[in-house]
């Protein structure tokens, strides 16, 4: 066990606090607004099917590795970086990773908070009727002029900040458990609902066969590097957002059957999210390709053909603030955390302090949408290159070290003690996976991509 260290910041009151907190965190705009857009830009089924084998085979064992970390060492991913690494001997240098999980969070927050904005302004929208009787064009059309308008893209992103902002300064327990309690199975039901109406919609085997039909001719190494991406994201792993939620877990909850639920959940939702939407783009002969707009692009129609449809579509959109609101938090988390253990901050200082750098980086995501649009890299906008960077690079790459970490810097007595699944096939499966399974796929597909690349 963690020798008895107990976190500064406090404790979540029961395992099944922590497994609503991480699952807030995991499930989020990752499963609703990304999973269907990257899966429309690399061809579905094949994508998918990568997908899910990186959530089994990476995300899971990573992400145990990944709690187990937390609770061991009981502060910010930084400290407890170096200390867990100071003792079991190793190299003071490891505190680097819970710097670049601190980088990556910030920078995943700043366009996180952009899109989250777009949501709080559809709950608007949708409940002002601006869609009804509209054509699929015009509603594609209203998004991108929407998203052209900065002034308006800054108000919602500026509101959104301000809501995590003052979540996180108010500690993670009072606001938080609460929240979540409530609104993920509240957004689960609505989910249902929605693939009940794609259901409806005439296309709905054509939707299913694209999601899960792999045509292994879609996969080309930047497919394969984006699905590995999208399950770290959605897993909400490889930056500290789960280490950091796994110091406040009691030292007596089990980590792997904890872990295999947080994931299972998690990818049921993005899989629901695939379903309700894909019928519906091909229902109206729309193109999968629909870019980070796609799903404001296409539920927007489905609402206002539904009886009930403002009502729903409001709701809808409403939840997946509270989604989005509920992974933002654990997004600031790990940064906050720091900042009160070494700078001796209060909370509501250092979460403002954070807020606010995560804000301004946001500004430029959102001008790239706009005025800023003809500066690109790699054929990519601001926006869309912190999105590539964090996603695809940085948290995967902190994946690997995180495994290589538990799996090769810690004595296999210390991860026996803090795993507790004992020393049997599962801990053996679990020490396997770690030491060689994630590091060499995730080093291949990094490599793969790279040679893609130049
Ligand atoms: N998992 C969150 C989502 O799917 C995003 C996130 C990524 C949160 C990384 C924390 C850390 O929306």
């Amino acid at each position: 066990m963690a020798q008895g260290r107990k976190s500064i910041h406090g404790q979540w009151s029961s395992r099944w606090v922590f497994i609503l907190a991480a699952t807030g965190s995991a499930v989020g705009l990752g499963n609703i607004w990304r999973f269907p857009y990257v899966t429309g830009e690399n061809g579905g089924g094949a994508f998918v099917l990568v997908y899910l084998l990186c959530v089994a085979v990476i995300g899971v064992p990573i992400m145990m590795a990944e709690v187990m970390l937390g609770r061991r060492g009981r502060q910010s991913p930084i400290n407890t970086m170096r200390t867990l690494a100071e003792e079991e001997g190793r190299s003071r240098a490891w505190q680097y990773l819970g710097w670049m999980g601190v980088l990556a969070g910030f920078a995943i927050l700043s366009f996180y908070s952009v899109v989250a904005g777009w949501t709080l302004a559809y709950v608007f929208r949708i409940g002002a009727g601006i869609f009804d009787g509209v054509s699929a064009e015009a509603v594609s059309g209203a998004f991108d002029a929407f998203t052209g308008d900065p002034e308006r893209l800054l108000a919602w992103h500026t509101i959104f900040m301000a809501m995590s902002t003052v979540v996180v300064s108010r500690g993670v327990k009072s606001g938080l458990e609460k929240a979540v309690r409530f609104l993920m199975p509240a957004l689960f039901l609505l989910l249902l609902v929605m693939v009940g109406y794609a259901l409806g919609q005439g296309a709905f085997s054509q939707g299913v066969e694209y999601l899960f039909k792999p045509d292994f001719s879609e996969l080309t190494a930047s497919a394969v590097l984006e699905a590995m991406g999208q399950a770290f994201f959605s897993l909400s792993l490889g930056m500290g957002a789960i280490m950091i939620y796994g110091s406040y877990l009691s030292e007596h909850a089990s980590i792997g059957r904890t872990t295999v639920m947080i994931a299972a959940m998690d990818t049921l939702v993005a899989v629901l999210a695939g379903l309700a939407i894909f019928p519906i783009v091909f229902a109206y002969g729309l193109a999968p390709q629909g870019g980070p707009g796609l799903i404001f692009k296409i539920l927007p129609i489905a609402f206002a053909g539904m009886p009930g449809g403002a009502f729903f579509g409001v709701l809808f959109f409403l939840l997946l603030v509270f989604a989005g609101w509920t992974s933002a938090i654990s997004l600031l988390e790990p940064i906050v955390a720091w900042l009160v253990e070494n700078h001796g901050m209060n909370r509501v200082k250092a979460s403002a302090l954070a807020g606010i750098l995560a804000w301004l980086l946001g500004i430029a995501s959102l001008l790239s949408l706009s005025v800023w649009s003809e500066y690109t890299l790699f054929d990519k906008n601001f926006f869309s290159l912190v999105e590539f960077l964090t996603a695809d690079i940085m948290l995967p790459l902190g994946g690997v070290l995180i495994g290589v970490f538990a799996g090769w810097q810690m004595s296999r007595q210390s991860t026996v003690d803090e795993l507790g699944l004992g020393d049997g096939v599962l801990y053996r499966g679990w020490r396997f996976l770690v030491r060689y399974v994630t590091p060499v796929a995730i080093t291949l597909v990094l490599l793969n991509k790279m040679f893609d690349l130049f």
